[in-house]
């Protein structure tokens, strides 16, 4: 029997490597606090992941400017440390979320780490303003083809309406949404539009920092995990 993958047309998987320790996935320790742009990925099998794992390397070596923080690795039993989590947010301009798309959501971890973090009186809520003022980017690596997402594709509607609760919660947060960085076709594409996407990422991870308005002090708050 034919079987059928409703996401897109699989390709073999190649297993890679996890990161090495060296690399972005630097667990919940707070080392420095200069840092801007916060890279939050949410991949439960970063070890079979093609493609994030590509983008996530493709950036490691801005760390001058980023704080990695690699949730799966840091909460496999996913107990949250919901204080460090908002101190680490608090911390921090620029909120980049990574993931794979699974079920026209984000990974199970990610959802609940919104769910812990993300509260009243700290998120939303007339106190809770923590996060007033930063910028939000997804970005979703999805199995489904450019043309999945259209009104006559498999999953019917674009990728911007799969992403609305997430705009939706930085709307609510005092967030800025930044325009979503997609990658399509993941079952598809080879080692070279994988280089490719992870230069694209790069580009725009820079190009966001450098549009950062400058400031002379580091964030008040700042703790030791
Ligand atoms: C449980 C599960 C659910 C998925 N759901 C979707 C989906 O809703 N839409 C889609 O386009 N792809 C879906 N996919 C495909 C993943 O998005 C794809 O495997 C991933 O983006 C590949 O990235 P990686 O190489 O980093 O693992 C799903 C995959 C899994 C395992």
């Amino acid at each position: 029997m034919k079987s059928f993958w409703p996401f897109g047309r699989r390709k073999r998987v190649i297993a890679k490597p996890r990161l090495a320790a060296s690399g972005p996935s630097g667990g919940p320790v707070l080392e420095r606090h200069n840092r801007r742009m916060l890279l939050i990925l949410a991949h439960p099998a970063l070890q079979r992941s093609r493609v994030n794992a590509a983008l996530y390397a493709a950036v490691a070596d801005m760390a001058d400017d980023v704080t990695f923080h690699d949730l799966y690795e840091s909460y496999a039993d996913f107990s949250i440390d919901v204080e460090v989590e908002q101190q680490r947010l608090a911390d921090h301009d620029l909120i980049i979320l990574q993931f794979p798309m699974y079920w026209y959501a984000t990974p199970a971890l990610l959802k609940e780490w919104l769910d812990m973090v993300w509260l009243h009186g700290f998120a939303y809520g007339r106190s809770g303003t923590r996060l007033h003022g930063k910028t939000l980017l997804c970005a979703v690596t999805t199995g489904g083809e450019p043309e999945a997402y259209t009104p006559s594709g498999s999953n019917r509607f674009p990728i911007a309406e799969f992403l609305r609760p997430m705009e939706a919660t930085a709307y609510l947060c005092g967030l800025a949404w930044a325009e979503p960085f997609i990658i399509h076709d993941t079952f598809q594409i080879d080692d070279a539009g994988i280089a490719i996407q992870a230069a694209r990422y790069r580009k725009r991870l820079a190009e966001l920092i450098a549009a950062l308005p400058v400031t002379n002090s580091a964030p008040a708050t700042a703790t030791a995990a």
